[in-house]
């Protein structure tokens, strides 16, 4: 008799649906079709030398730290580089009070687990990073989205939300927040903004998780400063990771925030996975300590700043001008919004395939049914030529597109 493995999965995993965009990568990104899918850092940039003879090092002099088991909270040294650079940025925090996990994602996820109940409502950006709402629908929380403009997530929406949440008496706690070069739209929120969402979070209690795995990656000007820096309240759990600005391999990110949090969120840990990889952690700490990871995110600054441009001017060059795109000063992400009168961003994706060329409708990363008429484009993975090549063939799919669309309005009037 086979098993029926649905009679035994837990009632929590109904809650795990995952992403519908992980799903589709694995079709984005095979080698025939050029993709502006996945979030991916460009693998042309990984310091593959750098790796190579720290990882020989590690091994070779290094061995009992390198491939033993390392405290839960990681490995002191990298969280007291972690807690300097923290500082010279203005996020005051202790290496105590910091703890590495496995990439950014682990922090969610951990965060998830000592802070959601099942149906509380968390409030996010509209739209949110899906990772972060896949994690919160998993520990049975709903995803409450937050409008935003070009400024950041917008003051009246949030207020709104609150109340009315509250009037279900469902008050949220929590915000979850991108806000530097956001995933998905590559807005920067202003510097006025976030004392605005500060002093709303202060009003009602909420605390803020503050994601930044991109801010390190600025192309015009350095970000404003962080939630974590202005916070007068012990209000923000921040988050940091390795993947944008070394590689994503080692898995190595980082949370800070008061002690309580860390306390249960290292509590959590040790059920989790004990530690995260101390080859891992040592591979960053040797490159942090002396300066190479700052030197290389100085170069990866130059290097992703070329790629936005050459996107951003294809689609000035070939995209027809009734649509829309957002102008990011970092990070990986352009938001791209088509006219109303258009086919589904769905539609016009498979429109693509057909031509090779792919990027991430805007469905997936709507908590309220919206983002039918938007697009992600990542510009980080791909090569400049193929950022051309494939903005110019997207171009001439959205003329025809809309030139289909003035024949039937046409049509219609007679
Ligand atoms: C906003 C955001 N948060 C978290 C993550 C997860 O990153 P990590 O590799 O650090 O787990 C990503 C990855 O793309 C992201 O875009």
């Amino acid at each position: 008799m086979s098993v029926e493995w649905n009679n035994f999965f837990s009632k929590r995993t109904k809650n795990i649906t995952g992403s519908q965009i992980r799903q589709f990568f694995a079709l984005t990104e095979r080698p025939e079709i050029i993709s502006f899918a996945g979030g991916f850092p460009g693998n042309e940039y990984f310091p593959q030398e750098e790796i190579s003879n720290s990882l020989a090092h590690l091994v070779r002099e290094e061995s009992t730290q390198a491939l033993q088991y390392s405290p839960t909270e990681g490995s002191f040294e990298l969280r007291k580089v972690l807690s300097e650079k923290m500082n010279r940025e203005g996020k005051l925090c202790a290496a105590d009070n910091l703890v590495i996990t496995d990439g950014s994602q682990q922090g969610l996820d951990l965060l998830g687990r000592i802070l959601i109940n099942s149906g509380d409502p968390v409030l996010v950006e509209e739209p949110a990073y899906i990772g972060g709402m896949c994690v919160f629908k998993s520990y049975g929380g709903t995803n409450v989205g937050i409008e935003m403009d070009d400024q950041g997530p917008i003051p009246s929406s949030m207020e709104q939300a609150i109340k009315k949440q509250t009037r279900e008496d469902r008050r949220p706690k929590i915000f979850y927040t991108v806000p530097n070069f956001h995933n998905p739209t590559g807005i920067t929120t202003s510097l006025k903004r976030r004392f605005e969402i500060l002093a709303i979070a202060s009003r009602y209690n909420l605390v803020i998780i503050e994601d930044n795995p991109y801010g390190d990656l600025y192309y015009d000007q350095e970000v404003p400063l962080c939630y974590k820096a202005l916070d007068r309240e012990e209000r923000v759990i921040y988050l940091g990771s390795y993947s944008k600005i070394l590689i994503p391999g080692i898995r190595i990110g980082w949370l800070a925030g008061p002690g309580p949090v860390t306390e249960k969120v290292a509590l959590a840990k040790q059920t989790a996975d004990l530690c995260s990889s101390s080859l891992g952690q040592q591979l960053a700490y040797r490159l942090s300590k002396e300066g190479y990871v700052d030197r290389h995110i100085a170069k990866l600054r130059k290097l992703y700043r070329r790629k936005r441009d050459v996107m951003l001017s294809a689609m000035d060059r070939h995209f027809p001008a009734g649509i829309e795109y957002s102008k990011p000063g970092g990070g990986f992400f352009i938001w791209v919004n088509f006219p109303s009168y258009y086919p589904s961003s769905r539609e016009l994706l498979d429109l693509g395939l057909q031509q090779k060329v792919a990027f991430v409708h805007g469905e997936g990363f709507s908590s309220n049914g919206g983002g039918l008429r938007s697009a992600r484009f990542s510009f980080s993975q791909p090569c400049i030529e193929d950022i051309s090549f494939g903005i110019k063939i997207l171009g001439d799919i959205f003329w025809e597109v809309e030139a289909g669309c003035t024949l039937k309005a046409a049509a219609q009037q007679f």
